[in-house]
């Protein structure tokens, strides 16, 4: 065969990525018998969702989950056997939950390897969005371009009040999954803590309390954060298309 007949060569697929999924949470807001991320969805526990579209990922090398001490359902899951699927047990806060599962992979990667932390909550993350957080900076996130017009507020007695109409395109909601490497994820996470817990929400929050700038990319507007009851009747009516059209990918903004 001449090099000019040869079929083109595929570039070596990249799968040397690990994603973290916090799984600890109680779901206070959503007041159900058990923790939301268990909670039924199409037949599986929502939960079951998330995991399949991140193994569905080919970028993937494993994943570490971090699940609450008392967690009795995660064990039941298809997903618990597979071997690329590791446990850790979780913290009060997420970032302590965040934190268990970098210190456990800090035993098992590289100091550089590009994590991607992903709520166990976002069960409709399509791979697209996935494989486009990958391609972003070093550090980077998942998010919607605010569409309503942003208020800021103020407590007047029992009332909140507008004292302010904020430029809508600066405005960003952030979502996961969110990418930084390893070591630098964990430092940040752990300096972070200490400084200020309550200002750590996500993990371009700690980055950005060390002076990162991560990059945010555009995502599909399906995946929102399941958190009242209302989110799961919208979930399920969007995996339910996502079913029956066949399409891997979310519906776009
Ligand atoms: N999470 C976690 N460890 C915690 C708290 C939250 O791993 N100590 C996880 C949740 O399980 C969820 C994600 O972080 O997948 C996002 O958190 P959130 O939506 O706030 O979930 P909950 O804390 O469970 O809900 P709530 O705040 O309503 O109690
Ligand atoms: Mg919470």
């Amino acid at each position: 065969m001449t090099a000019a007949s040869k079929p083109a060569q595929q570039p070596p697929v990249d799968n040397s990525y690990w994603v973290i999924v916090p799984a600890a949470g109680s779901g206070k807001r959503m007041g159900a018998d058990k923790p939301k991320q268990y909670l039924p969805l199409l037949g599986q526990p929502l939960i079951a969702h998330t995991l399949q579209n991140i193994l569905s990922w080919p970028g993937l090398a494993g994943i570490v989950v971090a699940i609450a001490a008392n967690d009795r359902d995660f064990a039941t899951l298809v997903e618990a056997a597979n071997p690329r699927v590791h446990t850790v047990t979780g913290g009060a806060e997420r970032a302590d939950s965040v934190l268990a599962a970098l210190d456990y992979l800090s035993t098992q990667a590289a100091p550089e390897t590009s994590v991607l932390v992903h709520d166990a909550a976002r069960p409709l993350v399509s791979v697209d969005d996935i494989r486009a957080l990958a391609a972003a900076d070093p550090m980077a996130l998942l998010a919607q371009p605010a569409s309503d017009t942003v208020k800021r507020a103020a407590q007047s007695g029992d009332k909140s009040c507008v004292t302010e109409t904020l430029p809508r395109e600066q405005i960003w909601l952030a979502q996961t999954p969110q990418k930084a490497p390893l070591e630098t994820l964990r430092q940040c996470l752990q300096q972070g803590l200490k400084a200020n817990p309550t200002a750590i929400t996500d993990e371009a929050s700690a980055l950005e309390l060390a002076g990162f700038k991560p990059q945010l990319v555009p995502a599909c507007r399906s995946n929102f954060k399941v958190t009242h009851p209302a989110d799961l009747v919208l979930a399920e009516a969007l995996l339910q298309h996502r079913q029956q059209s066949g399409a891997q990918s979310g519906i776009q903004q």
